[in-house]
Formats: structure tokens, C-alpha cells, sequence
């Protein structure tokens, strides 16, 4: 048995992924929040993220032995302890960006700024000015520069620092490390040769170089379980704690996208599109993210701000607080396109395109019905991201085939507004926590010592029957509304 983590932004999820017949025999899941006391700010405590692991853990162990007594004799029901002896390697995947700050006895300075913490823009504009290519403020180089700026105590005592999966394997192991597809999001990863730009380290600190944690590769386990952690999460003390990954990356190897041209979009809080490339992609607009993947080759990426939450916002303000089913039934009747309303859905700024003041607008007269609106926020997410697929074929990389992922997947009528806007035939993976369980499989593969590309290509994540394909007759009408909102974005808040 394989064990997968995703430590998120909402909550940790825990996975228990079987070899011998690809299922996922137990699941944990454990909610938290995170604090924003003031405009930007957005923070989680690292310790959070360990209790939920343990939380976690222990409910996907119950759950794979209650899985056992299922229409089986009470007599062979498994028990947690015997599951957890069949524990072979654990994975760990982990939310970007990121700082845990940590002083010289390893100890948490400050509760870490996560990806999605804004505080840091003015950093990372002049980051963006002294490194040549445009840095948003999500990059961990931005937030160590903010550290140095604003909390100069904290600054003195900084002696390590790691992203956020990388302290849960520090907690699993004792070993302080990195590897190259989480690294690469600290925006001081050379992401051609996967290793730390000292210029750039040098460039936010001289100081910061002592600092740095070791570059580990995709397929080297980082150790073995710490004997204490092993006791209290009542696992074997040999099992493998596997590099793991950002969250994205790990999502990859769930959904199966380990090949060229197949790639995932990710329709979540955050709106992700990503896949697999021989080369790194290095984009000085800072659109496409210049990440590594955890199979040795390249992740371009590119993520958008405004996603779910948009159609939540809207379910909550406009439609009287229907449920999504409801709101979706009313959407389905308007068509595409909205009747020229152009739903600008950069409700939380954006960063995909850089613009950190953007609001949304776009609304007409007699046009302000509940399912329309509902409809018009799904397409302007949608379309931000469409905006960054052309971006990406602007470097000679193209997706045949999208793998469709995260809570706004479930919605059919959203599932064919991305068909027929992007034009592609889809697929849905079953498995609904892809990074997780993209974290088992890594975890299995550098337990058999099998290349990472190979593993999932030998075990492919089951998929939804039937691929959906893209209608030709609504294109031209997606295609004159996705002219409108990228002419109304750039008019509004400017070249991105
Ligand atoms: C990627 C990014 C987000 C987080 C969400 O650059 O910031 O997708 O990884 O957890």
C-alpha cells in the first residue's frame, strides 16, 4: 500500500492507493482555514498542516479496514494496524509557494504566507525589475524579500526555510530538502538546469545563499520515517518518504498526464493549466510559470486567481443563495456568449495576467439574471484561461487532449463551456484528489525504483467513461466572447 498526502489551502487529504489493483482503498480528509486580518494577507500556521496530516492519516487507515468488513466475514476484517504494516512509502504533495520559515534548532519563525498572499507586490515588482522576467507575488523569493523588509526580528533569525511540502517531509524524515517542481515556484530555480540561481538567491540577500535547502532529484527518496512519527502514526518505521511535489505537479502524475500534448486544467479555487514538456518554457511576461515537474522534464503553468469562487460569489450575491445545481439549470438556458454580457471575473485582483487592482464588471441592463450572470462568471474564468493556452502555443506548445479537474469539473454545464471554448476533447479522471493520489503513485514508484513517466504509464489513474468532444457549432459564438473579454480586460487594466 501506497500512502498519498495533499496538504492544501482548505484542507489535507489522505489516500491509501493498492498496486495490485490500482484502487484506493481508504481516504482522510481534514479542513482548515487560513488568517487574513488585513488586505492581502493570507497565512497558515505549518503546524496546522502536521496535525491535519496525522488527522488524516488515521481516518484513511480506518477507512481502508471498515473497507475490509464489506461484504466480507467479520472474521478477516483487516484492523488499522494491520493496513498500516502494509504501508510501503508515502508521497507528499503540497500547496506552491509557500515561505515556513525556520530558525537554527528547526523551530517555526512565523506563520507561513502562502501562495495566494498578496502582501509581498511591491517585492516582487522590484524582484521582477532586478531578475528581467516578471515575479508575482504568489513566488517564495517575493515573500523572503518582504521578511527581510518588514520583520527584520524575524529576518535575523531565519536560518532555514522550506515550502510547504517540503516541512511535512522535514516533520516525516528530519531532513531538510527540496526538490526541482515545488523549488522552481521559489522563483530562484534555474528551471534549465534545476538548480539555485545564486545570482538571483544574491540578488535578495548575500545572507540568504547559507540558507538554502539541498536540491533532491525526482526519483531520490528522502529518507525513512523518523522513529517517534512512525509510533504516532502507528506505521512501519522503514516506510519510504518519497521527494513529493507542488501540488500541480503531483496533480499530473494523478490525472495521468505524463506525455506531451495531454494536459490538465484545474477548475478550483484557483484555476491551474498545465502539462508535460521536453523543454522549460521561460516567460518573461511571467504568464506561464517557469516550473519543472516531478518526472525530470518541465510543467509550463499558468494560474489563475479567480475561479470557483467567482461562481460562489455570484451564487451567494445574485442568486439568493440556490444551490450550484440550481444556479447551473438556470445558466444552462442562456446561451453562449450571454448575450454580449462579459463577465470580468477578477473579483480577487488576478495574476494571470499581472493585475493585482483588477475588478470585475461587465454587467448590462435587463441582463442581471441569476442563471446568466452564473453562466457569464463561468465563462470568463474560463476564458482567463483560455488566454493563457494561446500564450503557451506562442512557445510551440499545444495540448491535444485536456484532463479536467478540481470541484468546477463536476459541473456538466462548465465541462462543455471549456470543450467548446477551447476546442478540445476532454476526459475527467475519477479519482476527484489527483494530487494525492499522484502522491501515492510517485510514493510507489521510487519504492519499485521505477521512472516516474513509466509507473503512471503502467498504472494509469482510472478515468470517467467516454470523452467528451467539443460541439463546432457554438464555437464561433465562444470565440466573439472571448474576443470581448480579452479586449475589455486589456482596455480596463492593460497589457497583463
Ligand atoms: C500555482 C499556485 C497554486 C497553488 C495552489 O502556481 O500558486 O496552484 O499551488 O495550491
Amino acid at each position: 500500500l501506497y500512502l498519498g498526502l495533499d496538504v492544501g489551502t482548505q484542507g489535507t487529504k489522505a489516500l491509501l492507493w493498492e498496486k495490485e489493483t490500482g484502487e484506493v482503498l481508504g481516504r482522510g480528509s481534514v479542513g482548515y482555514s487560513l488568517t487574513s486580518t488585513r488586505p492581502g494577507q493570507a497565512e497558515q500556521q505549518p503546524h496546522t498542516w502536521v496535525e491535519a496530516c496525522k488527522e488524516a492519516i488515521a481516518d484513511a487507515l480506518d477507512d481502508a479496514a471498515s473497507m475490509g468488513t464489506r461484504g466480507d466475514a467479520v472474521d478477516s476484517r483487516p484492523g488499522r494496524q494491520s493496513v498500516a504494516a502494509r504501508v510501503r512509502a508515502v508521497g507528499v504533495s503540497g500547496q506552491q509557494h509557500g515561505l515556513v520559515a525556520l530558525d537554527k534548532d528547526h523551530k517555526v519563525i512565523r506563520p507561513a504566507p502562502l501562495w495566494c498572499d498578496t502582501s509581498s507586490a511591491q517585492e516582487a515588482a522590484e524582484l521582477s525589475q532586478l531578475f528581467g522576467f516578471t515575479l508575482v507575488p504568489s513566488f517564495t523569493a517575493t515573500k523572503l524579500l518582504w521578511l527581510k523588509r518588514r520583520e527584520p526580528q524575524n529576518w535575523e533569525r531565519l536560518a532555514h526555510w522550506l515550502l510547504p511540502h517540503d516541512y511535512v517531509n522535514f516533520w516525516l524524515t528530519g531532513r531538510l530538502c527540496m526538490e526541482a517542481s515545488d523549488a522552481s515556484g521559489t522563483g530562484l530555480l534555474d528551471a534549465t538546469t534545476r538548480s539555485w540561481d545564486m545570482e538571483r538567491v544574491r540578488q535578495v540577500d548575500e545572507r540568504l545563499a547559507a540558507s538554502l535547502p539541498p536540491l533532491i532529484g525526482p526519483t531520490e527518496a528522502v529518507g525513512t520515517l523518523r522513529l517517534e512519527v512512525a509510533a504516532e502514526l502507528g506505521l512501519p518505521q522503514d516506510v519510504i518518504v518519497a521527494p513529493g511535489g507542488g501540488d500541480n505537479a503531483m496533480a499530473a502524475l494523478g490525472s495521468g498526464a505524463v506525455r506531451e500534448g495531454t494536459w490538465v486544467l484545474s477548475l478550483g479555487t484557483s484555476g491551474t493549466l498545465f502539462g508535460p514538456s521536453s523543454k522549460p518554457v521561460l516567460d518573461p511576461s511571467g504568464t506561464i510559470c517557469p516550473f519543472a515537474d516531478a518526472a525530470g522534464g518541465w510543467l509550463p503553468l499558468l494560474c489563475t486567481l479567480n475561479c470557483t469562487g467567482v461562481t460562489e460569489e455570484v451564487r451567494l450575491t445574485v442568486g439568493k443563495c440556490l444551490d450550484h445545481d440550481s444556479m447551473t439549470n438556470e445558466a444552462s438556458v442562456e446561451p453562449p456568449g450571454c448575450h454580449g454580457v462579459t463577465f470580468l471575473p477578477f473579483i480577487n485582483g488576478e495574476r494571470t495576467p499581472n493585475w493585482p487592482q483588477a475588478t470585475g464588471l461587465g454587467l448590462r441592463p435587463g441582463l442581471m439574471r441569476p442563471g446568466l450572470l452564473y453562466r457569464a462568471a463561468m465563462e470568463g474564468a474560463t476564458f482567463t484561461l483560455l488566454a493563457g493556452m494561446q500564450r503557451m502555443k506562442d512557445y510551440g506548445i499545444a495540448a491535444t487532449e485536456l484532463r479536467v479537474v478540481g470541484g468546477g469539473s463536476q459541473n456538466k454545464l462548465w465541462r462543455r463551456i471549456v470543450a467548446d471554448s477551447f476546442q478540445l476533447p476532454l476526459r475527467f479522471p475519477a479519482e476527484p484528489e489527483a494530487a494525492a493520489l499522484g502522491a501515492a503513485l510517485q510514493a510507489a514508484a521510487v519504492h519499485t525504483g521505477t521512472p516516474i513517466a513509466d509507473f503512471v504509464e503502467a498504472h494509469p489513474p482510472p478515468m470517467e467513461a467516454g470523452v467528451l468532444q467539443p460541439q463546432h457549432t457554438t464555437a464561433a459564438a465562444y470565440d466573439e466572447a472571448f474576443r470581448r473579454h480579452q479586449r475589455w480586460g486589456a482596455c480596463l487594466f492593460g497589457g497583463g
